[in-house]
């Protein structure tokens, strides 16, 4: 019996998060070397509709059926069903894997979404495109977040870097590019799990009770996130150093950044970075340093000495 095998890359927010939830722009990029993956495989003596899940990383082995809908595995199995018009699944088991850190802000629930249902779709003789694969990983997104900017659902289903912004109620601006000048990240988590909905709701309450000051704050980060798609055209990465270290300030005054993220910011940069900022979500989970060339190893040995509890050295291409 032939498996279906899918993968999807972490990302990282480069510059823009939380404003993006407010419809300003937002640079992304996946993480290739950490990735999700699901292989379905069927079972010929199983029940039609009987589908075993065996997530071992979130320590889950369960039966669809076990499941409540809100589940963001099930909702995944369900909403691939349902845009294929199928009324239940062949008998099969699922296995899902990933070495994203989860509640990281490295996209990891976004990306186990993407990968299980492109691989049941394959499974179920239907190869979902990207734009189907992004727009179902979107509605799971809601149930981990409340309510997403819908960046991370885009840049693991493109797997490409995105200059993102939200347009409601028309679709959201998608530009995928390429950066002509890789550059060095150090990606350290601090280890502490990152509520995003918990960072959103709280960033949205403070929004709605002081508006003038919260949309300046956007709007300077989104000065920083256009100022930024510049530089890496210009082939210029070198320039997004100080730009971090803006959008860093900015979210500690947004109030999602930690004491840790900003010992791991200022470690960083002591050890030599050109910029450092936190990603994604905040109050925990992880930052970014921009290396200069060769540095990526002694950077990540100082942020482990700074307490980080893993460091993940990439290029961005
Ligand atoms: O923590 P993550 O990786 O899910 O990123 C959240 C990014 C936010 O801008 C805070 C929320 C969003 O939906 O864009």
């Amino acid at each position: 019996m032939p498996a279906f095998t899918a993968t999807a890359p972490g990302k990282i927010i480069l510059f823009g998060e939380h404003a993006v939830v407010y419809g300003r722009p937002a640079i992304a990029v996946p993480v290739p070397a950490v990735r999700a993956r699901a292989v379905i495989s069927a079972n010929p003596l199983g029940a039609p509709g009987s589908v075993k899940i065996d997530a071992p990383d979130i320590e889950l082995t369960a039966f669809l059926s076990d499941l409540p809908p809100t589940h963001p595995l099930s909702a995944a199995i369900h909403g691939t069903l349902h845009q294929l018009g199928l009324p239940r699944s062949p008998a099969c088991s699922i296995k899902i894997t990933s070495t994203i850190p989860v509640a990281a802000g490295m996209g990891s629930g976004a990306a186990v979404t993407a990968a299980l249902v492109r691989a049941f779709s394959v499974f179920l003789g239907k190869s979902l495109p990207d734009e189907y694969v992004s727009a179902l990983t979107y509605e799971v997104e809601k149930i981990h977040h409340g309510t997403p900017s819908g960046v991370d659902n885009t840049v693991v289903t493109y797997a490409r870097p995105v200059y993102f912004q939200r347009r409601e109620p028309q679709p959201p601006l998608i530009e995928p590019f390429t950066i002509p000048l890789p550059f060095e990240l150090v990606i350290a988590d601090t280890g502490i799990p990152s509520s995003t909905a918990v960072a959103v709701g709280d960033v949205r309450a403070a929004w709605l009770a002081d508006p003038e000051r919260f949309n300046s704050l956007f709007d300077s980060v989104a000065d920083i996130v256009r100022a930024a798609r510049r530089e890496i055209s210009a082939a210029n990465p070198q320039a997004l150093g100080p730009l971090m270290d803006e959008n860093h300030r900015l979210l500690q005054k947004i109030g999602v950044s930690s004491p840790e993220l900003d010992r791991l910011v200022k470690a960083a940069c002591q050890a030599g970075a050109l910029g450092a900022k936190m990603v994604g979500g905040g109050r925990g989970g992880s930052m970014i340093a921009l290396a200069p060339p060769a540095a990526s190893a002694e950077i990540a040995s100082a942020l482990e000495a700074a307490g980080a509890a893993r460091t993940i050295p990439t290029v961005i291409a």
